[in-house]
């Protein structure tokens, strides 16, 4: 593989700043995000006051630790504008992600923060040894999914030529992987892997790619993951992290000469380890739940957001700035199905909402061969005849509608799914194994 290591001149000043540099400026936004929100946004207003906290009352940085956390469900209760600090003329762009119901998790962006997130992620792509004048290969869903047109516009940013393929369609990637040449390509790491099977398929080495890295997020995947695709391809595999209420993919990246976890650009969103169980901020080097506020966000600043995301913070490497290690798990009970998020209750709503359908049902989830397949089984409200065979079809069709992926669905007689003593065990994964 060959040397993609960013030469020092061509990084953001603030990227190799002192610590304490890093500090004051966060300090001075953070100030400033604080009074944005409670002043524009009646939900941060009610929570701050209910919790007896008032922005001048955050005077140095470890006093946001008094300030209120938010979570999904306050953007749920939001549903869909009312966490805007802007008028809505004044929002550039919506994006939205999965809720824990039907309603999607809808967020903003101004058109600074449309720049700031290109300047993230410009900054993520450097950091993964992109630069000016390379083919940048976008396979990450365009949509009102973050991650398509996020690393686009950083892509452009950094002053690539841009392909927008987006997701699906794995011949016509290889194709073009093939005719365009690129040197990088963004793409959900197990995507990647479907997209190498095809190149075997087809009887075409992947070690003769154009490919120089991959940058890979959007969901949890592993060392030994990165190992088979850099083998696999002769290229660099880099991961980034992101989510759409803090801004999309460019929260944190890793660094292509260290590949030692995601270096949080820490400019813009400022991290805090927490105890899921109680909330206490945690010393860095502990594991426990990612919480970000953000810095410079302005259609929707986020304090406090609980991502659910299980890691830990390590001090800076090949930046100042600080890294998380690679997400190891979630606090709550969200699945990420081919790179989509999927909550159970959404798939709950869903079932009950077709009369021959009970409410016993459980999550099944298996990788064949390389993609994730999701079943779910669910209990018919009496033996099965007719109907039931409908009411599972039905299901499949409204999963695909609203969440977007293919499920199989099986309608079990009544006590076909084993009853719990405490809390229903709703997800059976048994993908790990193979990562
Ligand atoms: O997945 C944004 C993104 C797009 C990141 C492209 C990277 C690349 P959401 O759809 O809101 O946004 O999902 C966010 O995905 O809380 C994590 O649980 C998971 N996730 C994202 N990146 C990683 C990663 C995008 N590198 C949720 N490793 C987050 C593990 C990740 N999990």
């Amino acid at each position: 593989m060959i040397d993609l290591t960013p030469p020092r001149s061509s990084l953001d000043a603030i990227e190799i700043a002192s610590r304490d540099e890093i500090a004051a400026l966060q300090l001075t936004r953070l100030k400033a995000t604080l009074h944005h929100a409670y002043a524009h946004v009646p939900h941060y207003r009610r929570a701050f006051d209910a919790q007896g906290v008032h922005p001048d009352d955050c005077r140095t940085l470890a006093d946001l630790a008094n300030f209120p956390f938010t979570g999904k469900a306050d953007l749920r209760d939001n549903y869909p504008f009312g966490l805007f600090a802007v008028p809505r003329e004044q929002v550039a762009r919506i994006h939205a992600s999965s809720g824990t119901t039907g309603k999607p998790t809808v967020v903003g962006y101004t058109k600074q923060d449309v720049d700031m997130w290109a300047d993230v992620m410009a900054r993520s792509i450097r950091a993964s040894g992109g630069r000016a004048g390379m083919v940048c290969h976008v396979a990450y869903g365009y949509g009102l999914f973050t991650g398509g047109l996020g690393a686009h516009y950083g892509a452009e940013r950094l002053g690539c030529t841009v392909v927008p393929i987006s997701g699906g369609m794995t011949e016509r990637q290889v194709t073009l992987i093939a005719d365009f040449k690129p040197d990088v390509i963004m793409v959900t790491p197990s995507y990647m892997l479907a997209v190498l099977d095809e190149f075997r398929k087809r009887g075409m080495d992947p070690r003769a790619t154009s490919l120089k890295v991959g940058i890979f997020g959007a969901e949890p995947w592993t060392n030994a993951m990165r190992l088979e695709i850099e083998q696999a391809f002769d290229m660099h595999a880099v991961d980034i992290y992101g989510l759409s209420e803090v801004i999309g993919p460019g929260v944190a990246c890793e660094c292509v000469e260290t590949k030692d976890g995601l270096h949080i650009w820490e400019d813009h969103f400022y991290p805090e380890i927490i105890d899921p169980d109680t909330g206490a901020v945690l010393a860095d080097g502990e594991l426990g739940e990612l919480v970000f506020t953000s810095l410079t966000k302005e259609a929707m600043p986020v304090i406090r957001y609980r991502t659910r995301d299980l890691t830990r913070l390590l001090p800076g490497t090949a930046r100042s700035m600080r890294r998380m290690e690679k997400v190891t798990g979630r606090s709550d009970d969200m699945m990420i199905v081919r790179g989509v998020n999927v909550f159970p209750t959404q798939i709950e709503e869903m079932l009950l909402e077709i009369e021959t359908l009970s409410a016993h049902y459980q999550i099944v989830l298996t990788r064949e061969g390389r993609m994730d397949e999701m079943e779910v089984r669910v209990e018919g409200r009496r033996e099965a005849d007719d109907s039931v065979g409908e009411a599972g079809r039905l299901l499949s069709l409204r999963i695909k509608e609203t969440i977007g992926i293919s499920a199989r669905v099986s309608v079990l007689p009544p006590d076909g799914i084993e009853r719990s003593q405490g809390k229903a065990r709703r997800i059976v994964d048994l993908r790990t194994a193979k990562t």
